[in-house]
């Protein structure tokens, strides 16, 4: 793992859009894999801006996201299609249909997560994979559990995950209790990855990303076998590691 520290939550979105518009210069038919939350939004106003200083072209660049809520339509300003429509897609020149986010639509399970590895299957493995870290140490929505599942999968979301995401919602009823997610065995096959996370509130959880066991416990820990991850985080997530 190579940890990068930066100072603030602006260095870090400045130094990740960086790094993928470096991949999108160097392979113009990149595939990107993304994450919704609040980590990576500056990374995209970062890439929005350098797209309208006519520095960066994504004509020809896939993207293949993390997860949606399960019963969220793309329509529904808390999906997770939604909130890359309106952060990304749709201030840049990426084609529509070049870009993949799980079908929140299709209740039966089963069907939208093989018809998302199917898709995934298709557009070949992320060139760079941006993930997100959440409080529980889950990546994507593979949330703590007895083993790692592979593939897009359905999850039952945590009590964490679910308190940490109504503030999204206007009621805590709102939060949808499901997700479908990428596998963890998908988000390893990302040529690169790259972690960005901020804030005190996940200086724990870090630490135990990078220190500690690697664990389904931990989720995220698995990054510590990837061959290409970085982690880009500011100083008061890091502030639990000595570097
Ligand atoms: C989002 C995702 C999640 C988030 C994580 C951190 O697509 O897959 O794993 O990356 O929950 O969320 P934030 O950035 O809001 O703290």
């Amino acid at each position: 793992m190579h940890i990068c520290k930066v100072k603030n939550y602006q260095e870090l979105s400045r130094k990740a859009a960086n790094i993928i518009a470096a991949q999108v210069i160097l392979k113009p038919d990149s595939v990107l894999g993304l994450a919704t939350g609040s980590s990576p939004v500056g990374t995209y106003e970062q890439l929005v801006q350098m797209y309208e200083n006519g520095d960066l072209d994504f004509s020809q660049v896939t993207t293949v996201n993390l997860d949606e809520y399960k019963g969220l339509a793309g329509t529904d300003p808390q999906s997770y299609r939604y909130f890359m429509n309106s952060n990304l897609f749709h201030k840049i020149n990426i084609p529509h249909d070049r870009t993949f986010v799980p079908d929140g639509t299709e209740a039966d399970s089963s069907a939208a997560c093989a018809e998302y590895d199917r898709k995934l299957q298709e557009t070949g493995p992320a060139d760079i994979q941006i993930l997100g870290l959440g409080h529980d140490g889950h990546i994507g929505f593979n949330e703590p559990a007895d083993h790692f599942e592979v593939s897009t999968h359905c999850v039952d979301l945590t009590e964490q995950t679910i308190q940490a995401n109504k503030r999204f919602f206007e009621k805590e009823e709102d939060v949808p209790r499901q997700a479908y997610t990428m596998g963890i065995g998908t988000i390893m096959n990302s040529r690169k990855i790259l972690v960005v996370v901020s804030g005190k509130d996940k200086a724990s959880i870090l630490k135990s990303v990078i220190e500690g066991p690697v664990t389904p416990h931990v989720p995220g820990s698995i990054l510590q076998f990837h061959q290409d991850c970085t982690i880009i985080a500011d100083e008061d997530a890091l502030s639990e590691i000595n570097l």
